[in-house]
Formats: C-alpha cells, sequence, structure tokens
C-alpha cells in the first residue's frame, strides 16, 4: 500500500534511538522507493544549533548506522530531514515546529516520542495547546511505558487526554521482527499445530532472550530498570502472547490486541510463597564472553557500587486457561550470557508407549524451536529410523532457514514499525488495556524485591546465569535447552 505524504517529527531527534535506529530505518526505506516525494523528517532537540550543525551530527553518527549505504540515496535522504530545536516541557517554544509542520489535512502527521517517558503527557500537552493535536495526527510511544502500573495507567490517561486510542501507537520492537510475525504464520497458516497447541500434548514451553552486551552506556536509565522492567514486562510477555493467545478472528489490531489480552490477564499471580519459588533473579560478575575479560556489572561505568539491580531473570509462568492449565511457560532473558539468541521452544509430551525395542524414556519428546535470533529460522524435532538393519530410533531435525528459503530483502523491525504507523496500522502495537495488564502481572514481583531484603543472585559473565536458574527448571524433570 502506497503511503500518504506525512511529516514524522522525531522528540529525541538527536538522541540514540533516533540516529542508532530510526533515521537509518527511514534511510531504508526511502532508498526502497517507499517514501513519498515530499515527505519529511523533522528533528526536534533541546540544542540551539543550526540545521547544518545538526545534520553533521546525523552525518557523523546516523549515517554509520546504515546498513547497504548508496551515497546517491543518502544525500537524497538528507534533504528530508528538518531540524526544530524546542524545548518539549515549555509550550511557549512550539511556534517553531508550527512554523516546521505544513498545514494540509491530507498530510498525516506522526509524532514519535523517542524521550523519556515522563515527558509524554506534558509533549501531548503541548502539542495540544499548539494546536498540532489534529484528526490527522498519530503519536508513537517509545519504551519505557512507564516502570510501575501506576506510571502506565498514568501515561494512558495523559496521553489518552490528547489522543484517541486509535491514534496511540505503543511500540514494542520485538513484534516488528521477521520471525514474530512468523510465528503467527505458523500456527494460523498451518492445519498441522493449532490441534495440537494445547496442555493434551504439550508439556512446556520456554522463552529466551540472551544477549551477550552488558549495559554498555546506558547505565543511568539501566540501574533504575533491570532485566524485568527492560524485557520481561514487555518483550518476553508479548512473545508469550502470540505463542499463547487464542486464534483471533482475523489480523485487525483489536482482534489480535484482544486475543493477546486475554493471555495477560490469564496469567496466574504470584503469592509470597510462589514468588520465591518460581522466579530467579540473577547480576552479572566478572568473567569472559567470547574470550573476552569482561567487568563485573558493579564495575561498569556510571555503576552504583552496592547495586541491587537485576541483570537476569528467570521466571516459572502459568496461564489459567483450558487450554494451557498446568503447562509451565519458562521465561529467561540476560545480558552477558554464554550467547546472543532469541528462542522459543515448545516441547510436545512423550510418546505413550514404545513398539520398539528400546524403553519410551530414550525417546527424545518432539520440539519445535523458534529461532528469532541471530538466524531466523524453525527446526522441528522427530523421532527417525537410523540407517542400517536395525530398528534403532534417534532425534533427527527439519530445518528451515528464512533466510534460505525466502531470498527477498528483509526488513529491521523499525522499519516495518515505522512503516506501520506510517500507513495507520495497529495490529502490531500494544493497545493500553495491554500495557496495563503486562504492568499488573509483573507488579507483585517488583513490589516483593523491593521489600525483601535481598541482592540478586550473582552470576559470571559469559554464562547461562545463575545455577537457581537451572535448578527452576531441573525441579520440573527438564533442563534450558542450551543446558541440555
Ligand atoms: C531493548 C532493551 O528494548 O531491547 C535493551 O532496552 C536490549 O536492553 C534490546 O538490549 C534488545 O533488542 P534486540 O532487538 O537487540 O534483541
Amino acid at each position: 500500500m502506497a503511503l500518504t505524504d506525512f511529516d514524522l517529527v522525531l522528540f529525541g531527534g538527536s538522541g540514540d534511538l533516533s540516529m542508532r535506529k530510526l533515521l537509518p530505518a527511514m534511510y531504508a526505506r526511502d532508498v526502497a522507493n517507499d517514501l513519498p516525494q515530499t515527505a519529511r523528517i523533522i528533528c526536534v532537540g533541546r540544542n540551539d544549533i543550526a540545521q547544518e550543525e545538526f545534520l553533521q551530527t546525523v552525518e557523523s553518527t546516523a549515517k554509520p548506522h546504515v546498513k547497504k549505504l548508496v551515497e546517491e540515496g543518502w544525500a537524497k535522504f538528507v534533504k528530508r530531514i528538518v531540524y526544530v530545536s524546542l524545548n518539549a516541557t515549555d509550550a511557549s517554544t512550539y511556534g517553531a515546529l508550527v512554523e516546521a509542520l505544513r498545514n494540509d489535512d491530507k498530510i498525516t502527521r506522526v509524532y514519535y516520542l523517542a524521550t523519556p517517558p515522563h515527558l509524554f503527557a506534558q509533549i501531548c500537552d503541548n502539542l495540544a495547546s499548539a494546536g498540532l493535536a489534529t484528526a490527522n495526527s498519530r503519536v508513537v510511544l517509545e519504551k519505557p511505558l512507564g516502570r510501575d502500573l501506576e506510571s502506565a495507567k498514568q501515561i494512558n490517561a495523559e496521553v489518552g487526554k490528547v489522543f484517541a486510542e486509535s491514534q496511540i501507537y505503543r511500540i514494542d520492537h520485538y513484534l516488528g521482527k521477521e520471525t514474530v510475525q512468523n510465528l503467527l504464520a505458523l500456527r494460523f497458516g498451518n492445519i498441522l499445530f493449532e490441534p495440537l497447541w494445547r496442555r493434551e500434548w504439550i508439556s512446556d514451553v520456554q522463552i529466551t532472550i540472551a544477549e551477550k552486551i552488558g549495559v554498555g552506556n546506558r547505565m543511568g536509565y539501566y540501574d533504575t530498570s533491570g532485566a524485568l522492567r527492560d524485557m520481561l514486562q514487555n518483550h518476553l510477555l508479548q512473545l508469550l502472547c502470540i505463542v499463547a493467545m487464542e486464534p483471533p478472528t482475523s489480523i485487525a489490531p483489536d482482534a489480535v490486541r484482544d486475543a493477546k489480552l486475554q493471555v495477560l490477564r490469564s496469567l496466574k499471580r504470584f503469592t509470597p510463597t510462589t514468588l520465591a519459588q518460581n522466579i530467579v533473579r540473577g547480576q552479572y560478575r566478572a568473567g569472559h564472553v567470547d574470550g573476552k575479560a569482561v567487568p563485573s556489572y558493579r564495575d561498569e561505568p556510571d555503576a552504583p557500587q552496592q547495586s541491587r539491580t537485576e541483570t537476569f531473570v528467570a521466571i516459572k509462568a502459568e496461564i489459567d486457561t483450558w487450554r494451557w492449565a498446568g503447562v509451565p511457560f519458562y521465561l529467561r532473558t540476560g545480558k552477558r550470557m554464554a550467547d546472543g539468541l532469541a528462542e522459543i521452544v515448545v516441547r510436545f509430551k512423550q510418546i505413550p508407549h514404545s513398539i520398539f525395542n528400546q524403553p519410551t524414556s530414550s525417546f527424545q519428546p518432539n520440539s519445535l524451536v523458534i529461532r528469532l535470533q541471530p538466524d531466523e529460522g524453525l527446526s522441528l524435532n522427530l523421532m527417525a529410523k537410523t540407517p542400517g538393519d536395525s530398528m534403532r530410533l534417534k532425534q533427527a531435525e527439519l530445518e528451515l532457514d528464512f533466510r534460505e528459503q525466502f531470498k527477498t530483502p528483509r526488513m529491521d523491525a523499525y522499519e516495518r514499525l515505522l512503516l506501520d504507523v506510517l500507513r495507520g496500522q495497529l495490529t502490531l502495537f500494544m493497545r493500553g488495556d495491554e500495557l496495563e495488564a503486562a504492568w499488573e502481572w509483573v507488579e507483585p514481583i517488583l513490589d516483593h524485591w523491593d521489600q525483601e531484603d535481598s541482592v540478586p543472585i550473582p552470576y559470571s559473565a559469559g554464562t547461562w546465569g545463575p545455577a537457581a536458574a537451572s535448578a527452576l527448571i531441573g525441579r520440573d524433570g527438564l533442563q534450558w535447552r542450551e543446558e541440555a
């Protein structure tokens, strides 16, 4: 679908996200000829600098993040960028933005708030009082979308005073990843899996997002956040929703979002006792990642020496529905882990009886592994006969590599999500009630950690996290896939 002309306004326009992700993503769509001729990108920043100076920053900071750079295309792209200096919290400075925007109802306006969340309400208010919150406007909210239920509710309420829900795009960039959408295709574009996709046939599900990187230069943000808020409340729960939701009636935004909401609301609530049994939090200590020595979290630049912030969390979750009752969903994420990967493992039940001359226990239960990162693909583990005279069965893999299978160029998550915003397509964005439901489930964990006088369990950088995380799943007679 061709895009209508637009003015895309990036608040936080000179910030890290704009330079690393948003401008490179828009460039990629520009060279792919997706952007209308006259569409513009208005970068808003506090610094009172001239357009030329800002473009030099774009050249030195955003350009290095562009994949497949074509100089001619880049020169054309840069012409779309307009720099506007204003103080986001000062309504009297918004005149500069009024002047920069084209006053035409047919031009879509998108305000992308790549700013800390405490500024969202004020920016929306200021846009409204400058007459900029029009019917053809959309607003994009970048994470973190609050730090607990109350702040999330406040964001929803304040932004909701200015924009209708249908104008609000809450980003979770995991939903823009190719394989996450492929999971929808797998579940609802095939007849094979859906009849088996339930407690009668599935024994457990593992969802892992492991990173080799540490906190880098984001300590100021990260130490007040931690793995639960930074990754689990959003990315992991969104993946869980797509895996576990009932079939939506269509791919329409509210059909999908209603189905996801139902999962979030059916997550079994933790009590103080179940919390202690089902959650492991860790913090990395010095170690080696890829053979390179890396410091302890507490020795990273600007880290508080006594920090109790978790860089790892593992949770055994359950969904109280007819489909999923009793099926454990093991969720795990961490920084400075042994490997960088994101994957979902769906393990099926053991065969009921062996007709072969080998015991049932020698049969590996079937499993489906959905890989999001670093490569994108699927593998289905089956039992097959080993070649030769005797009837011996062994595990074999059916492998689907998306890059091999489909040679078409891929899109980065931000490219896809930005295109969806510009098209007015809300399916891959969280609705306000989903956001609140996710925080509602997570909040007792945060409260418990706050009250409890304990620290996260140390783990060496370059490992799979604290041994307690292996024990968590080991108690159920299982292992994390990488440790099996
Ligand atoms: C972000 C988190 O949302 O996701 C980061 O704030 C994390 O801490 C990142 O590194 C991971 O995203 P990806 O796409 O690199 O897996």
